[in-house]
C-alpha cells in the first residue's frame, strides 16, 4: 500500500515536473522567436532620440572664447541699458498687461491718469523702484537700474495715455 502510493506520487511529480520543463522550454524559445522577430540588436532611430534628448547633460562648459569676454561686456545686466519697452515687455508686462494681482492694467488711462495726478511721477518712480503693496520693488528684478526703471514707469504712462 504504502509502494503504490509511492508510485503514484513519483509518477504525478514526473509529469508535473515535465509539464513544467516543457512550459520553460515554450517560454524561452518564445521569447527568442518575439525578440529576434526584429533580428536588430540596437534601439529604434526614435527611441535612441527620445533617450538622447532625457539624457542630456543639465549644462554644458561654453569653450567660446568669445563667451565670457560677451558677459564681461555686459550680458543681461550692467551693460547696455534697456529702453523702457524693453524694461516692461521683459518685466513689466507680466503683471500689467493684464492686471495680475490688481495690478492697474497698462490700457486703463483712467486709472493711470489719477495715480499720476494724485501721487505726481515722482512718487510713481518711487514705488515702482521701492515696492509698494502687490507691487514688487523693481517688478522682482533687482538687475534693473533707477533709470530703466523711470524709463519702463514713462513707457506705461506714454502706453495709457495718461502722459
Ligand atoms: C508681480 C506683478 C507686478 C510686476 C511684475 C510689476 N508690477 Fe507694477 N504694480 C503691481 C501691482 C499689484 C500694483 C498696484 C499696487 C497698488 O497700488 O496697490 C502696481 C503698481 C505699479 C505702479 C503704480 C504705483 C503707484 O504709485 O500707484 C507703477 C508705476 C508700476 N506698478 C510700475 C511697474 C513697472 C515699471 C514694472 C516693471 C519694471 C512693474 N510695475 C512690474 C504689480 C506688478
Amino acid at each position: 500500500m504504502t509502494a503504490n502510493s509511492d508510485q503514484t506520487f513519483f509518477r504525478a511529480f514526473t509529469i508535473v515536473l515535465g509539464v513544467l520543463f516543457l512550459i520553460t522550454i515554450v517560454a524561452i524559445f518564445g521569447a527568442r522567436m518575439i525578440t529576434n522577430w526584429n533580428a536588430n540588436d540596437g534601439m529604434r532611430p526614435e527611441q535612441l532620440t527620445r533617450v538622447k534628448s532625457r539624457t542630456e547633460p543639465v549644462y554644458a562648459v561654453n569653450t567660446d572664447p568669445n563667451a565670457t569676454s560677451l558677459a564681461a561686456a555686459g550680458g543681461d545686466s550692467g551693460g547696455e541699458p534697456m529702453s523702457g519697452s524693453e524694461v516692461y515687455n521683459n518685466v513689466c508686462s507680466a503683471c500689467h498687461a493684464s492686471g495680475v494681482a490688481g495690478a492697474p492694467k497698462t490700457s486703463d488711462t483712467a486709472e493711470w491718469k489719477k495715480r499720476l495726478s494724485e501721487q505726481g511721477k515722482d512718487t510713481l518712480y518711487k514705488r515702482a523702484i521701492n515696492g509698494y503693496k502687490g507691487m514688487p520693488a523693481k517688478g522682482g528684478n533687482p538687475d534693473l537700474s533707477e533709470e530703466e526703471m523711470h524709463k519702463a514707469v514713462d513707457h506705461i504712462l506714454g502706453e495709457s495715455g495718461a502722459a
